[in-house]
């Protein structure tokens, strides 16, 4: 609330009236060149910020070390690209808010819900998903290391732990137990296999679990 107080000799109705027309004078000229600019500038857009859409735009993303082009609406999120787009299906979707860690892939080397991304924002970065972690019949150390160790049930959730575990990895080979922790933190197992999974991890930095 303001704490402009009504002046002396005038009524508390005719402030407030005063008040309401001098806000919309103050208010008018901001909103008026919108209404001119015509349908891509957004009111609050800042100068030289170019607004993309409504429509499908053209976008690159380079995905697994290769530059896959699409089109999308401004409003698609990078999971809903990969998957409905470009027909990687590693990530999953889940929840579709950020709270699972199904959809995780990695962005420039960091773990990332791609769930919670605009695709548009995603181009100019290398993003590796769980289809990275396999070449031919090769599995990567981190996907072989849960076979090993059965660390999976229904494997809904695997590819969205192997890539954030794969980013602990890189960061760290020898990884300490509290990242470990940190790396399983972001993702959710409903079949509960986060102990077959410590085993896994903690196998591949040589560490014993106490
Ligand atoms: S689907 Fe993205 S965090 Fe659950
Ligand atoms: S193995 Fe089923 S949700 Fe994780």
């Amino acid at each position: 609330m303001s704490d402009e107080q009504p002046k002396a000799g005038l009524s508390r109705r005719a402030f407030l009236q005063g008040s309401g027309i001098a806000a919309a004078a103050t208010a008018l000229p901001t909103l008026a060149p919108v209404a001119d600019a015509g349908p891509v500038e957004q009111a609050g857009n800042p100068p030289n910020v170019p607004a993309h859409g409504p429509g499908a735009v053209k976008i690159t993303l380079n995905v697994n070390g290769r530059d896959m082009g699409t089109a999308v609406e401004p409003r698609v999120t990078l999971l809903d690209a990969l998957r409905n787009h470009l027909d990687v299906t590693g990530c999953k979707r889940v929840c579709d808010r950020g709270t699972c860690g199904a959809c995780t892939v990695m962005l420039d080397g960091k773990p990332i819900y791609s769930c919670t991304m605009l695709a548009i924002e995603a181009q100019g970065k290398p993003i590796k998903t769980a289809e990275s972690l396999v070449q031919g019949e090769k599995l990567d150390a981190v996907p072989a290391a849960f076979v090993r160790y059965d660390a999976q049930q229904c494997g809904f959730c695997t590819p969205g732990f192997v890539v954030a575990m794969k980013a602990v990895l890189e960061q760290n080979p020898k990884a300490t137990p509290a990242e470990i922790e940190k790396g399983l933190q972001g993702n959710i197992c409903r079949c509960g296999t986060y102990e077959q999974m410590r085993d896994a991890i903690y196998a591949l930095c040589n560490r014993k679990r106490s």
